[in-house]
């Protein structure tokens, strides 16, 4: 039994200890094995030209890297990860890629790729990085009063309500996170995220719509008189049932989680 609480506290750290042990055994599953080889496919679907560069940001084992690879044989891959236990099997499986390893999100990276993706995310910030997470955007005015919109308005179609403070803490990291992908992302370049998730997108709640699209950078309405800084604009999802959702279970213990699967989002770079 893995306290996930405790061990992500310790940051990429805990990838390289038991929460990388665990994920080494999800990642290289069935149904994760299966979960790879369709997104490379609905992301060989949408692009309509071959990338010249591809960067998968929080790479991990490089399972995606390898399944692209397969569909896009002339573009040049990246795989950005803070884990050295993760990278090692990336390196093995995806030889002619570069790897770098750092914390992320990281905006010290020059890289600019047409597309970088987010597949499975879990980036554990560790502790006392608030500072840092601070200073890349997480006190942004407009954004932080949306923030606080979204996170203390009540969901009319949702029974269970998440802790405002919580919720307000996660909206804003994720944005700092979503700044690095745009930061790495060329103009107009593409942007794939692939979310965890028990319904198609367009079924989730509109105040749920509301904040993946806050968190993504592509919320284009303002909301409450503040307009949050838009970093993507959606262009379209599609959703595919899985039990990749059993990630989620054993680190939430919610039975709700034991059941769905997963979105791919596509996002341009605005
Ligand atoms: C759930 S795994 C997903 C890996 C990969 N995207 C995939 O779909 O197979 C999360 C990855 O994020 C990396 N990670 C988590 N927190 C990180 C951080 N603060 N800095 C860098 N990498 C981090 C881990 O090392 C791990 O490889």
């Amino acid at each position: 039994m893995i306290n996930f609480d405790d061990e992500l506290d310790k940051g990429q750290e805990s990838y390289n200890q038991a929460v990388g042990q665990w994920w080494l055994g999800q990642a290289d599953d069935r149904s994760h094995a299966i979960a790879y080889k369709k997104i490379a496919k609905e992301i060989r679907r949408f692009c309509k030209h071959e990338p010249e560069t591809i960067l998968d940001f929080a790479c991990g084992g490089g399972q995606l890297l390898a399944e692209l690879a397969k569909l896009f044989p002339k573009s040049k891959f990246i795989g950005v990860d803070g884990s050295h236990k993760m990278l090692a099997k990336a390196k093995e499986r995806v030889p002619q890629a570069t790897f770098i390893e750092t914390y992320l999100p990281d905006f010290k990276l020059k890289q600019k790729a047409d597309l970088v993706i987010f597949c499975f995310p879990n980036i554990a910030p560790g502790e006392d990085c608030q500072g840092f997470y601070n200073k890349h955007g997480y006190m942004h005015p407009q954004d932080a009063k949306v923030a606080k919109y979204l996170s203390e308005a009540k969901d009319p179609e949702e029974e269970d309500t998440e802790d405002p403070e919580e919720l307000y803490d996660d909206l804003l990291t994720d944005k700092v996170i979503s700044r690095n992908l745009r930061q790495l992302s060329k103009p107009g370049g593409i942007c794939v995220r692939v979310t965890y998730s028990n319904a198609k997108r367009e079924e989730l709640s509109k105040l749920g719509q509301m904040r993946t699209n806050f968190e993504e950078g592509c919320l284009s309405l303002p909301v409450d008189g503040a307009k949050a800084e838009q970093l993507f604009s959606f262009e379209e999802s599609v959703y595919k049932p899985s039990k990749v959702i059993l990630d989620v279970y054993h680190q939430t213990e919610d039975e709700d989680d034991k059941t769905g699967g997963y979105f791919i989002s596509f996002l341009r770079a605005v």
